[in-house]
């Protein structure tokens, strides 16, 4: 007798991805895509999996990485697929691994979260960059933004100043470049030098190829404390004056004397929402992770130094800690660790919350992983909102959170027959037990498979199983479709 399908999952709680209510079905894959959903009892697969009443969902997007590296050096990406993502979204915060031409030694911080050494900036152009992927995939597809901290790298020789006019043209033409080989979008880093210098204007001039091409803008925006509100309201006019949605990475409400304001930020999204598209990504942690500086330690109940190049034997620790074996102070404790990350203690729960409830938020993970010690949002994200948050606190119902971080995130970045099961979808998806995902990863031992997830499956093909990955690397460069560009 002949195999049907070439995978078929059976007895599934199937969550389509779209906020719908669950309902029970066996799926069939052929090739890359799922062939048919409902009651396959009499049917075969040339692999069985039976899931006796577990979840199949979509597999999860993770809206917001610094991915663009571990594809390649890591490409059966552990961190991700362990916990169930199947599609990352790269090159955030301004900070992309192309194009470099040639890479500044040392490594410009914070370019530097992707590669200290340098020896992954090999990519003269975006194409280039997007031909490795090609030809060298990893275990998950990926969609890729152009950075504005990279292309300042790569144009200017004073990074403490605007770009000039001729500066400005050739980052636009990096830009164009960068979308005509596949990227999907621009991020920006504006709270990080050196991409502080740059003035709403130069972001909104380096943006304008976007348009064309029905890009999105993506922003770590310029002041996530004190002056939110103002950083929103440049964010929405760099929006409307380029003329495309814009993503708001990781919203947060950062130091304490903002703690309670995620309130007055989500009102004046909502507002504004009314004459634009804006969408917002949200890690489930009151710590935020980047590089390590004496100001944003200042402002933090704890940190954690992350790594360390000069004293790598601290990653890990407390950097209170650090400064007494040290004998000295937390500032010069900085100095001495740095280059260095750092895991910083500065979010309220409250407002956590308040995010990661909203409906227009996705999941985004943030995490960093090239960090000898990472914080735990890079192997903990998706099960933590799927068990900590959805099934101990109740925040929302499993239909609600998978949404988040499948079909709401498609539909945000234009990822066309991804995020949703049904016939005709590609067949990315996520097998798990929704009584027992969640995290294992904490910040004391952050790496760790999560708890719950059965199997992951990505264009058709097995490359999480049994709690490590199959080898399978069936990722692809995927592109932008949206009815805008159809027309
Ligand atoms: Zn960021
Ligand atoms: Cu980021």
């Amino acid at each position: 007798m002949q195999d049907t399908f070439d995978i078929l999952i059976r007895n599934a709680s199937v969550v389509d991805g779209s906020g719908a209510p669950r309902y029970s079905g066996d799926i069939g894959i052929r090739g890359d895509r799922i062939a048919r959903i409902g009651g396959l009892a009499g049917e075969r697969g040339k692999l069985e999996i039976d899931l006796g009443g577990r979840i199949a969902a979509p597999g999860f997007i993770d809206a917001h990485t610094h991915d663009d590296r571990l594809m390649l050096s890591n490409p059966d990406m552990a961190p991700k697929v362990s916990q169930g993502v199947t599609t990352v979204v790269a090159g955030n915060c301004g900070i992309s691994l192309a194009p470099m031409p040639q890479v500044p030694q040392p490594v410009t911080p914070p370019l530097n979260l992707l590669d200290e050494d340098g020896k992954w900036f090999t990519f003269p152009t975006f194409a280039a960059y997007i031909a490795q992927l090609k030809a060298t995939p990893a275990a998950t597809n990926c969609a890729l933004l152009v950075g504005h901290t990279t292309l300042r790298v790569v144009t200017m020789d004073d990074l403490q100043e605007p770009a000039t006019p001729r500066q400005i043209e050739r980052m636009r033409g990096l830009v164009r470049e960068a979308l005509e080989a596949g990227a999907i979008g621009v991020s920006t880093g504006l709270f990080y030098e050196p991409a502080i210098a740059a003035p709403t204007e130069e972001v909104i001039a380096v943006c304008q190829p976007l348009k064309e091409f029905d890009g999105v803008y993506c922003t770590h925006m310029r002041n996530e404390g004190d002056r939110v509100v103002d950083s929103l309201e440049e964010t929405f006019r760099i929006g409307r004056e380029v003329g495309v949605p814009v993503v708001i990475s990781h919203l947060k409400v950062v130091g304490e004397a903002n703690h309670g304001r995620s309130q007055e930020a989500i009102d004046v999204i909502e507002r504004n929402m009314a004459g634009q598209t804006i969408c917002m990504d949200c890690y489930p942690y009151t710590a935020g992770s980047t590089v390590l500086s004496a100001d944003r330690a200042t402002g933090s109940s704890r940190v954690i130094v992350s790594w360390s190049k000069p004293l790598p034997q601290y990653a890990g620790q407390d950097l209170d800690a650090i400064a007494k074996q040290l004998g000295c102070s937390q500032e010069e404790a900085v100095k001495r660790l740095s280059p260095a990350g750092g895991i910083y203690f500065r979010l309220a729960e409250s407002d956590v919350q308040r995010i990661l409830k909203h409906d227009k938020t996705m999941i985004g993970s943030d995490g960093l992983p090239h960090d000898a010690a990472p914080h735990p949002r890079l192997w903990g994200t998706f099960p933590r909102v799927l068990g900590h948050y959805g099934r101990l606190l109740g925040l929302f119902s499993l239909e609600t959170a998978i949404y988040k971080m499948t079909g709401l995130t498609a539909k945000n970045f234009g990822l066309k027959d991804r995020g949703v099961l049904r016939e005709g979808a590609f067949a990315d998806l996520t097998l798990f037990d929704a009584e027992t995902i969640d995290s294992a990863a904490t910040y004391e031992k952050p790496i760790a498979p999560a708890r719950g997830i059965a199997s992951v499956i990505v264009n058709g093909a097995v490359v999480w199983q049994d709690g490590k990955p199959t080898g399978s690397r069936p990722g692809r460069v995927l592109q932008r479709e949206t009815a805008r560009a159809e027309t």
